[in-house]
């Protein structure tokens, strides 16, 4: 789960398609993950003018959406890419980088995950190994990957 649709996405009407859409596709095929087999979507349904953070009546008001889209796929793990998605999600004001790597609550009785935005990554390419180790280890919570 992301922020919000960018540009790219609005266009294109399908979440994380730009480039750190590119940068999440490409890492979770590094560890032989395809986009596939995973659900992606976001908090917000539209994107925010100017491409600004969401308000909080913005995310409560899409917030619904998204509460029916993990009733209705039920995922083994929810995975909140940055700061926005995981302290909505967890109802928190914890920083991502203090919450990354590590089930740090659950919605709907399914762990949350965070990790870092894909696009914080690619302003921050030093920080890759983590971002990419993170999601392995969420794979591998979920059985997707074999965890030994
Ligand atoms: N960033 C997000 O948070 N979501 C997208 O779908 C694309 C970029």
């Amino acid at each position: 789960v992301g922020e919000a649709p960018g540009q790219d996405e609005d266009r294109k009407g399908e979440p994380f398609v730009g480039r750190a859409g590119q940068l999440l596709t490409t890492t979770l095929k590094g560890f032989g993950i395809e986009r596939s087999r995973v659900f992606i979507g976001n908090i917000l349904k539209c994107r925010p003018p100017d491409n600004r953070t969401p308000q909080p009546d913005e995310m409560a008001a899409c917030m619904p959406w998204l509460t029916q889209q993990i009733a209705t796929i039920k995922p083994k793990l929810i995975c909140a890419l940055g700061n926005i998605a995981a302290q909505t999600l967890l109802n928190t004001k914890t920083g991502i980088t203090k919450m990354r790597g590590k089930v740090m609550g659950h919605v709907q009785e399914i762990p949350v995950f965070p990790t870092f935005h894909p696009a914080y990554i690619l302003r921050n390419m030093s920080d890759l190994p983590l971002f990419a180790a993170d999601l392995q280890a969420a794979c591998k919570t979920t059985g997707l990957l074999p965890s030994a």
